[in-house]
């Protein structure tokens, strides 16, 4: 048998592959998540996820320097505060560490690159949890009061704005959510600020090494408010509830177990389409890497190319700096 159709001849040159490729990766479409902690004297490592750090504000503001010098999009900012209480007092907080590290990165590279932050309690609160909790009607343990969140998240977000972040990332998975911020930014003149909305997140095991980045103190697990892995359909109505509250983006949280459910919201989607290549995704590729079990740089742009291809408009990765650079 002698084939007709061979597909092999676009593949047969590098110069053939490059301009046949469908996905291409850009700088412009990685954003790198960050760890800034209150009261460390000196950045300190992530031993879960090498190379990721704990940040003090001054080796923050020099790393999303060197973050905008390599071209990416944003960074998104997560923070650790010496202190915590039932309520997360701390992250609304003017001068909370958050608010304070988004202020000095709003003004040293605000220009440069896109300043997001994460809008969520659960760095804040001594339980660990993304909300306030709440005694169960039936006088069982307690658990995340939904309404009662909403309007900590609504402080959260105008001290979040108020200090210059431009993309507020909502990831508590809270009901109504996105209305809810919305309004409290409009109603304080905040109508620029726009929001992120981790629309289709999971109760993924694949946050384990993201737990010790920020010291959480979650006792239990997220599976009353974050979605079950076996859901996909689901997916889709979080990402269209999100849409009409008026989420500027959305997002898909986890990637790489998940692009069934990002292929379905990039094809509905009007907004552009995001995923989150999450902690444990990277523990493990540098963990086999570590072991000389897998090809290190091959795989970082295999796994980002496969979650562009899935239909993610941009990715966040903790290895967007290293991959700017590769893409250079
Ligand atoms: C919640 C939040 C989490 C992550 C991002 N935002 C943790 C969680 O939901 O348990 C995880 C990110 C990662 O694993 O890299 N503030």
């Amino acid at each position: 048998m002698t084939p007709v159709i061979r597909p092999r001849r676009l593949r047969s040159t590098p110069a053939m592959r490059r301009l046949t490729a469908e996905t291409r990766l850009h700088p412009a479409e990685l954003i790198l998540p960050m760890f800034v902690r209150e009261g460390l004297a000196a950045p300190r490592e992530i031993s879960s996820m090498p190379g990721v750090q704990q940040h003090t504000i001054d080796s923050l503001v020099r790393a999303a320097a060197e973050a905008a010098e390599a071209g990416i999009g944003g960074v998104m900012l997560f923070g650790v505060p010496a202190a915590r209480d039932a309520r997360g007092s701390a992250a609304d907080d003017p001068d909370g560490i958050l608010n304070a590290a988004t202020r000095a990165l709003a003004r040293e590279v605000g220009d440069a690159l896109v300043v997001q932050t994460d809008l969520c309690l659960d760095e804040f609160t001594d339980h660990g949890h993304c909300g306030v909790l709440a005694e169960a009607p039936d006088g069982g343990s307690p658990e995340v009061d939904n309404d009662a969140t909403l309007d900590r998240y609504c402080a959260m977000a105008l001290a979040q704005a108020e200090a210059g972040s431009a993309l507020l990332g909502l990831s508590g998975m809270m009901d109504g959510q996105v209305a809810a911020v919305r309004s409290a930014l409009d109603g304080a003149g905040f109508e620029r600020t726009a929001i992120l909305a981790y629309a289709a997140k999971y109760a993924s095991a694949f946050y384990g090494p993201f737990r010790e980045a920020v010291d959480s103190q979650l006792v239990g697990d997220r599976r009353g408010y974050q979605q079950d892995p076996a859901n996909r359909r689901e997916g889709l109505r979080e990402a269209a509830l999100d849409l009409d509250e008026g989420a500027d983006i959305v997002m898909v949280k986890p990637a790489m177990s998940y692009l069934d459910v990002l292929a379905d919201v990039a094809a509905m989607s009007p907004v552009p389409v995001w995923a989150y290549q999450v902690s444990g995704e990277v523990a493990m590729i540098e963990a086999a890497a570590a072991n000389g079990w897998i090809d290190r740089r091959r795989v970082i742009e295999e796994t980002v190319t496969g979650i562009r291809r899935a239909g993610a408009d941009a990715v966040l990765s903790y290895f967007a700096v290293e991959l700017a650079g590769w893409l250079k």
